[in-house]
C-alpha cells in the first residue's frame, strides 16, 4: 500500500551546532504551525526519514514528535504514522497567531501557453484497416526473431551499460561507415553521429546551422518542414513535379534570390512522390550548391529499398565529405528501434554533436549495441535480401493494379523501389471528400497537404505499398479505384448539369 506523501519541512540547527536538536525540531514544527504552514491532517516524514536526512539519532525525532503530540499539535496514528492535529493544540495555535482557516491552498499556476505545430495525425495501425497511408514496411517481412536475438546477446556485454559515447556506440558508427564506403562515400567512423530515427539528424543540423535557411523539395516530407519551422528555420521552397526532369535552372534562380543556407532534399524515394534524381540531376544539384554557397543535407531513407541488393549514387558519394547524409534504420528493421545517423566531417561533427546532446544527450546504447551485433553477424543484409524481394513483388503487383483499377486520367510514379509512389487525380476529385469516403470502406489514404509549401501545384496522394501483403494490396486499391471512378463520375455529372 502507498502511504500518502509526508510533507518536507526544512529544519535548521539552532546557534552553533552542527545538528539539529529535539528543540529545534519542535520549536519549527510549532512555528509552522502557528504561521499556518502546515494543512490539518497532513503526514509528517516518518521518524527514519529525519533520522536519516538530517543525521540525527531516531530517539531525538522521536522525543521531539512525542512532545508535539503531547502539546496537541501532532497525533500519532498507529502503524500510519503522525499527523497534523486538527484539534484542542491547533485551536491553541491558532490564538497564539495562526489564520483559524488553515493555510491557503496552494495557487494553480496558468497553463503553458503552447504554439501548434501543424502535423497530420499520427494513428497506429490497428483493426482490419487498409493502410495505403504508410511508408512502413510490413513487420511480417521484419527480422524480429534475429533482433531479438542480438539484444539478448549484447545485454553481458561488459561495460556497455556503464555509460554512453554522445556520438553514438563506436562499433555501430563503425558498421554504418564500412557501409557507406562500400557504396562509394567518404565516411569513418569519427564522421558518423548515431540519431533518435533520422528525424532527429535533421533537427541535429538545423539546430547546428548558422542560419535556419533553409531550402526544400516542394512538396516534401512535412515533417522535416514542421520541424526545421518550429526550430524558427525560414524555409524556401523549390518547385517539383515528380513526372518531370528537376527545374534546375528555376531552382538557381530562387535559390540565388533566397540565398539558403542549407538544402534538404530526399535524393532517392522523395517523400511524398516517390521520385528519384538522376544522375545527372545529383550533378546538377552539386553545381548549384557549389555555385550559390550553400551546403547539402541529403536524406537517404530509402535508398535500402532498391532490388537486388542494388544502390545508386548519392549526392555524399559524388559531392565529398562537405554533404551532410542522413539515413535511418527504422523503416527497414523494426520502427520501434528508432536508429538512425548523420554522416559529416570533422568540422561539422563537432557542432552536430553538441547539438544531439542538448537534445537528447545521447541514444540508448543498449539499442545501439543490439544494431551493431545485427550488422556484425550479417543479418541485416540477409533481411534486406529478403525484404528487397518481398517488395519488388509487392511493387510489380501494385503497377498491375493500378493499371487495372485506376479510372482513366489518374497517373503515377514509377519509383522502381523505395515505400510509396505518387498518385496524380484530375482535379476534379476532392481529395478529402475521396478520403474520408475511403475511410467508411476502411482504407486509409492521406492527403498531404502539409508536404507543400503554398497552394499544392500537385493534386494526388502518397499511396504506400510496403505495408500490405498483395492481397490487402489489392482489396486496397479495387476500393480506391472504385472510389476515384464515383468521384470522377459525379464530377463530370456536375459538370455536366
Ligand atoms: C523522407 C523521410 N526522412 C526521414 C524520416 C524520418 O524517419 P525516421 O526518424 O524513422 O528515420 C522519414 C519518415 O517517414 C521520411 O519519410
Amino acid at each position: 500500500m502507498t502511504r500518502a506523501p509526508y510533507l518536507h519541512v526544512r529544519f535548521q540547527p539552532s546557534g552553533s551546532r552542527r545538528r539539529v536538536s529535539a528543540d529545534d525540531i519542535v520549536r519549527t514544527l510549532v512555528a509552522e504551525a502557528a504561521a499556518g504552514h502546515l494543512p490539518p491532517g497532513s503526514r509528517l516524514p516518518p521518524v527514519r526519514a529525519l533520522e536519516h536526512e538530517l543525521g540525527i539519532s531516531k530517539n531525538t525525532v522521536q522525543a521531539a514528535y512525542d512532545e508535539l503530540c503531547a502539546r496537541g499539535v501532532l497525533v500519532s496514528r498507529e502503524r500510519d504514522g503522525v499527523f497534523v492535529a486538527d484539534g484542542p493544540g491547533r485551536r491553541e495555535m491558532a490564538r497564539a497567531g495562526a489564520a483559524e482557516a488553515g493555510p491557503p491552498a496552494p495557487k494553480t499556476p496558468p497553463a503553458a501557453r503552447l504554439r501548434e505545430i501543424p502535423l497530420r495525425q499520427n494513428r497506429p495501425p490497428t483493426g482490419d484497416a487498409l493502410r495505403l497511408d504508410m511508408v512502413f514496411v510490413d513487420p511480417d517481412l521484419l527480422p524480429r526473431e534475429r533482433i531479438a536475438e542480438c539484444f539478448r546477446s549484447v545485454l553481458h556485454v561488459p561495460g556497455l551499460h556503464r555509460f554512453y559515447d554522445a556520438q553514438g556506440y563506436a562499433p555501430l558508427r563503425e558498421a554504418i561507415a564500412r557501409r557507406l564506403r562500400a557504396r562509394g562515400m567518404d565516411v569513418v567512423a569519427d564522421d558518423v553521429v548515431t540519431t533518435t530515427g533520422s528525424q532527429q539528424a535533421l533537427d541535429a543540423v538545423c539546430r547546428a546551422l548558422a542560419t535556419r535557411r533553409v531550402a526544400c523539395e516542394n512538396p516534401v516530407y512535412p515533417y522535416a518542414t514542421a520541424l526545421f519551422r518550429s526550430l524558427g528555420a525560414e524555409l524556401v521552397g523549390l518547385r517539383l513535379d515528380p513526372f518531370e526532369p528537376l527545374p534546375l535552372e528555376e531552382w538557381g534562380r530562387v535559390l540565388a534570390a533566397a540565398r539558403p543556407e542549407l538544402f534538404y532534399t530526399i535524393t532517392s524515394f522523395h517523400n511524398p512522390t516517390g521520385r528519384s534524381c538522376s544522375s545527372h540531376e545529383l550533378t546538377g544539384i552539386l553545381a548549384l550548391a557549389s555555385d550559390l554557397d550553400f551546403a547539402l543535407l541529403e536524406d537517404d531513407w530509402g535508398s535500402d529499398m532498391l532490388s537486388q541488393g542494388e544502390y545508386r549514387p548519392s549526392l555524399r558519394a559524388f559531392g565529398g565529405r562537405n554533404v551532410l547524409y542522413a539515413n535511418s534504420f527504422t523503416k527497414k528493421l523494426l520502427p520501434s528501434l528508432r536508429i538512425g545517423f548523420v554522416a559529416g566531417d570533422e568540422r561539422s561533427v563537432p557542432a552536430i554533436i553538441a547539438a544531439k546532446r542538448v537534445a537528447t544527450l545521447g541514444n540508448p546504447t543498449l539499442i545501439e549495441a543490439a544494431l551493431a551485433e545485427l550488422l556484425e553477424r550479417g543479418y541485416y543484409d540477409t533481411h534486406l535480401t529478403a525484404m528487397q524481394q518481398a517488395l519488388d513483388a509487392r511493387y510489380t503487383r501494385c503497377l498491375e493494379l493500378l493499371d487495372e483499377r485506376m479510372p482513366a486520367g489518374v497517373r503515377w510514379t514509377t519509383p522502381g523501389g523505395g515505400p510509396l509512389l505518387w498518385l496524380e487525380v484530375p482535379r476534379s476529385v476532392d481529395l478529402d471528400a475521396l478520403a474520408a469516403r475511403l475511410a467508411e470502406r476502411q482504407v486509409v489514404v492521406a492527403p498531404t497537404p502539409l508536404a507543400f509549401q503554398g497552394e499544392p501545384h500537385l493534386h494526388g496522394l502518397p499511396l504506400g505499398y510496403a505495408f500490405l501483403d498483395s492481397e490487402r494490396l489489392a482489396r486496397a486499391l479495387e476500393i480506391l479505384g472504385a472510389e476515384l471512378g464515383r468521384a470522377l463520375g459525379s464530377a463530370a455529372a456536375g459538370a455536366l448539369a
